[in-house]
């Protein structure tokens, strides 16, 4: 034994390196710390957040053209940005309680989903919060394939949407709702308000509007649904002003 240094190497799952084992003395634990400040421990720290982020932003299914949006590659906006990074310096605390948020703008083009996939992105970054990014449809298409696809379990789908940490709705209401869109819809919100899971919307009716929109249609009680997107998202129900940026490209 060498200044608490001991001549057998183990493995250190925290940064994924087989490194010498140090003695429990008060050298030993000295010469850990300074390891552990070493070049080698902290590029392969680096690495290995690099990776979880990348494991983490596959799973979030995230499209490639939503993946690299941040806040800071948004033009103007500023009070939509102020509150986008007041949710996101208090996540810890909103994520408790279960607080997500919905924008909506009648207009296209606005920047709803820049802002959406931003705030995606950056809770996998700084959190590395387990998050699913698609638009409603997309949702139905994955739980409807799920049905037909004796190899993917409906009822594991339709969990993987009630219980991931953070859920990304693009395009609320964008096609015609029916019967069993309803069941799905109510069933998982229902669950993620039960356990405070996050939920975010983006969408082109206003919630007042997304419930008359619902109450024409045919589907029993409509008003489930907005109801549960009020409560979870009180304080974050944010109109989205501005002009048509595609037309700006
Ligand atoms: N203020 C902005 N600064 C930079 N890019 C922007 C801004 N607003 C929108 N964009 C870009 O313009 C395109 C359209 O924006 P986005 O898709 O977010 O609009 P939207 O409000 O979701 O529209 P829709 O209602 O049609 O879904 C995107 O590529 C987005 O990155
Ligand atoms: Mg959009």
């Amino acid at each position: 034994m060498d200044r608490g240094i001991l001549s057998e190497a183990i493995y250190y799952p925290f940064c994924g390196l087989i490194g010498p084992k140090y003695c429990a003395c008060d050298q030993g634990n000295e010469a850990f710390k300074l390891w552990c400040q070493s070049q080698e421990v902290q590029d392969a720290l680096k690495k290995k957040r690099r990776k979880e982020i990348g494991k983490s932003l596959t799973f979030s299914e995230i499209p490639v053209h939503w993946k690299e949006k941040t806040l800071a590659s948004l033009d103007g906006q500023e009070p939509l940005k102020l509150t986008a990074n007041r949710y996101l310096d208090g996540f810890q605390k909103f994520r408790e309680q279960g607080t997500g948020m919905y924008l909506w703008s009648e207009g296209s083009g606005r920047g709803k989903t820049h802002v959406l996939s931003a705030i995606c992105n950056e809770l996998i970054q700084r959190y590395l919060v387990p998050c699913i990014f698609m638009t409603e449809e997309q949702m139905y298409f994955r739980i409807r394939e799920a049905y037909q696809n004796h190899a993917i379990s409906e009822k594991a789908q339709y969990r993987k949407f009630m219980e991931v940490k953070c859920l990304f709705l693009d395009d609320l209401g964008a096609t015609k709702i029916t019967p069993w869109k309803n069941e799905v819809m109510t069933g998982i919100l229902d669950y993620r308000l039960n356990h405070r899971l996050p939920t975010f919307f983006t969408s082109n009716f206003s919630p007042e509007s997304y419930e008359q929109s619902l109450q024409s249609s045919s589907i029993a009680r409509p008003g489930r649904i907005t109801s549960r997107i009020y409560e979870m998202c009180r304080s974050f129900i944010i109109e989205v002003q501005g002009e048509d940026f595609r037309k700006k490209l």
